[in-house]
């Protein structure tokens, strides 16, 4: 990949991996990468769970009723945890911080995707966030924004078209 474009173009949602781990080093460039996210007044409330345990991935992919099922067979996940005491702007800061996975993740040749649990529901009386925390012993008091799948991908997916981008919303000086 010899562009942030191409990158760009080519960052696919994978749900499909291969049964092969990631190596150490790719998942410690990812996190570090992470680290370096920018955050609001520099607050850095976010937290990042590596999940590599097969169990807790089938329990993890259980969190929603829909739109999880395949975190039951990723080789990881990071989990992106915030303090929401640390900064107003949480759900901001964290949502940069998974960006930033995603886009190192497929630099390294990994596929990934996005996995929503804020605002998503386990049953009708606990939250996906509720059920993580108790399953991740993740403290009450922090939100938990997503879970990134990672892992050595096994779907093709097309690149963006840009002859089908959507222009149109794209505005200079009015709207
Ligand atoms: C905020 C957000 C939440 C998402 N939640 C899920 C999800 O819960 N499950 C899932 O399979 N994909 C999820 N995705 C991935 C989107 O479905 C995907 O990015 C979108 O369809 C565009 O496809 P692409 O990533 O292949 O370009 C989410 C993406 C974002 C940005």
């Amino acid at each position: 990949m010899d562009s942030f474009y191409e990158l760009a173009k080519n960052r696919r949602s994978i749900r499909k991996y291969l049964d092969k781990p990631v190596e150490r080093e790719k998942i410690d460039s990812i996190l570090r990468t992470a680290l370096m996210s920018p955050a609001s007044k520099r607050a850095n409330g976010w937290e990042f769970i590596v999940v590599d345990d097969r169990e807790k991935l089938v329990k993890l992919s259980q969190c929603r009723d829909f739109g999880s099922k395949f975190v039951a067979e990723a080789p990881m996940a990071i989990v992106v945890a915030y303090d929401p005491e640390k900064s107003d702007v949480w759900f901001e800061d964290a949502s940069i911080a998974a960006t930033f996975i995603q886009l190192a993740a497929e630099d390294l040749g990994l596929g990934s995707c996005w996995v929503q649990v804020y605002k998503r529901h386990y049953n009708e009386t606990t939250t996906s966030e509720d059920y993580i925390k108790d399953l991740l012993g993740i403290p009450a008091t922090l939100r938990v924004l997503n879970m990134i799948t990672i892992g050595y991908k096994d779907e093709e997916r097309k690149p963006y078209d840009e002859a089908k981008l959507l222009y149109d919303k794209l505005h200079y000086n009015q709207f």
